[in-house]
């Protein structure tokens, strides 16, 4: 009686190795498969492309309806003109089984109307380039999730409202691109938080008031294109703390 109870407690154990093993081998869960986009960002993709009428160009990438693959995930340049509009992925999630989207280009492709709200939810964009259509309506506080972002082009569109205090969140920012566009009211202050910023574009942004002196503390910034906007006041005195500018366009 004791000695078949411990037998049964062991078997316990050894199915456990078993099963482990068998699903080591392949059965089960297919390990060799692509790696899957991760769920929610395939939805939020798919559901603003189909609103701005645009899709992967067939044989590019979305290869049978997977965003990430094809050019998305091999050595493609995301800076490539002939892939447009275009994504790229990162597909070291999960011991590789899962891809996240961290660049999008959407350049010039004659888009007309709002930025959708779902677009803000691909949390993992280090790269966002959306220059060059007809794109209306502000710039959602939701831009603030963009928490990975390093670059960032909403430039050429006809974007109105004020620039979100959000933006302020964006601290990996290392370059930003806003104008021309139809923004009105003031510079956030909170842009000044944006400590690694090196290029900053709000020429004909439509901005206007004066440069913030939290701005003082970008102490990366090496580009700064500000002319066309109605700032008002001097060059601020603080530009002299901007050790590293190089092209400064006002006026
Ligand atoms: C796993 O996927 C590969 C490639 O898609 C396929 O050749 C293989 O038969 C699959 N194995 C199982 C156990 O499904
Ligand atoms: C990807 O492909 C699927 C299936 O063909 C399609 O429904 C979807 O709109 C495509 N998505 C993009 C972003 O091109
Ligand atoms: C820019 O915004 C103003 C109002 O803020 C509007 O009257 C004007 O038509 C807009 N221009 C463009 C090109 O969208």
């Amino acid at each position: 009686m004791v000695q078949g109870l411990s037998k049964s407690f062991l078997l316990i154990p050894l199915f456990t190795v078993c099963f482990l093993s068998l699903a080591c081998l392949g059965v089960g869960p297919n390990r060799s498969d692509q790696p899957i986009t991760d769920p929610d960002e395939a939805r939020a993709l798919n559901s603003f492309f189909n609103q701005w009428d645009i899709e992967a160009k067939s044989g590019q990438w979305n290869l049978s309806g997977e965003p990430c693959s094809g050019a998305a995930i091999d050595s493609t340049n995301f800076e490539n003109s002939a892939y447009n509009p275009f994504i790229k992925c990162d597909c070291s999630y999960t011991n590789g089984l899962l891809c996240h989207i961290t660049h999008l280009k959407v350049y010039a492709l004659n888009v007309v109307g709002p930025i959708p709200e779902e677009l803000w939810t691909l949390t993992y964009l280090k790269n966002l380039n959306l220059a060059g259509n007809f794109l209306t309506g502000p710039l959602s506080p939701s831009i603030g999730s963009l928490a990975r972002i390093q670059y960032l082009r909403v430039g050429t569109n006809a974007l109105s409202g004020q620039l979100p205090k959000e933006m302020g969140q964006l601290t990996n920012l290392l370059s930003l691109s806003l104008g021309p566009n139809n923004f009105s009211g003031p510079l956030p202050a909170e842009l000044g938080n944006l400590l690694l910023l090196e290029r900053l574009y709000i020429d004909s942004s439509g901005v206007r008031g004066e440069i913030p002196p939290t701005y003082a503390q970008m102490q990366n910034l090496n580009t700064l294109w500000a002319s066309d906007i109605k700032l008002t006041g001097m060059i601020p005195e603080f530009i002299g703390n901007w050790q590293k500018l190089k092209i400064l366009l006002f006026v």
